[in-house]
């Protein structure tokens, strides 16, 4: 595999050791459409979460979007949400950019679990790579 970041590549996570969900394998895959990219877990073909994020278009590109994360209900607290996000973590990372969004209340904790810090008086939250 070249580049694992690029977008339209298959990635296989093999988690067994981390955490042993769904037999330990999901297919992530990341696809761009007009306005953001678009990242998708699936199990057994059937999507299981996604998540909308931008890096382009604003503040010079400097920082990524994340519009939306869902895990569906049944899927959720394997660790999904998680590798969705270290990923695109992982991209700002390694692009020098933060990652910036807005948290429905119940999704604090998941985010601060992930490293992203809390605005004041707000629901923003974001990353900013060391
Ligand atoms: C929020 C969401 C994306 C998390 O995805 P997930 O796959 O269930 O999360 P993970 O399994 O990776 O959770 C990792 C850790 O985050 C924390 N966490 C996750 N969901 C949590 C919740 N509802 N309440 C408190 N902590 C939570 C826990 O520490 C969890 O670890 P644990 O299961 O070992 O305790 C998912 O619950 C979801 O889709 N919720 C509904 C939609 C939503 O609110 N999306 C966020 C929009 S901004």
């Amino acid at each position: 595999m070249k580049n694992p970041l690029n977008v339209g590549i298959y990635i296989y996570f093999m988690i067994v050791a981390e955490r042993p969900f769904l037999d330990g394998k999901v297919i992530m895959y990341l696809s761009k459409n007009s306005n953001a990219y678009v990242l998708r877990c699936f199990y057994k073909r059937i999507r299981v979460g996604y998540c909308y994020f931008d890096k382009d278009y604003n503040n010079d590109g400097k920082i990524i979007y994340v519009d939306d994360l869902i895990v569906e209900e049944k899927y959720q607290r394997k660790g999904l949400g998680t590798m969705m996000m270290k990923y695109i973590i992982c991209l700002a990372e390694l692009e020098g950019k933060s990652v910036n969004l807005t948290s429905t209340i119940n999704a604090i904790q998941f985010y601060r679990t992930l490293g992203l810090r809390k605005r004041r008086d707000s629901s923003q939250m974001y990353y900013k790579p060391a």
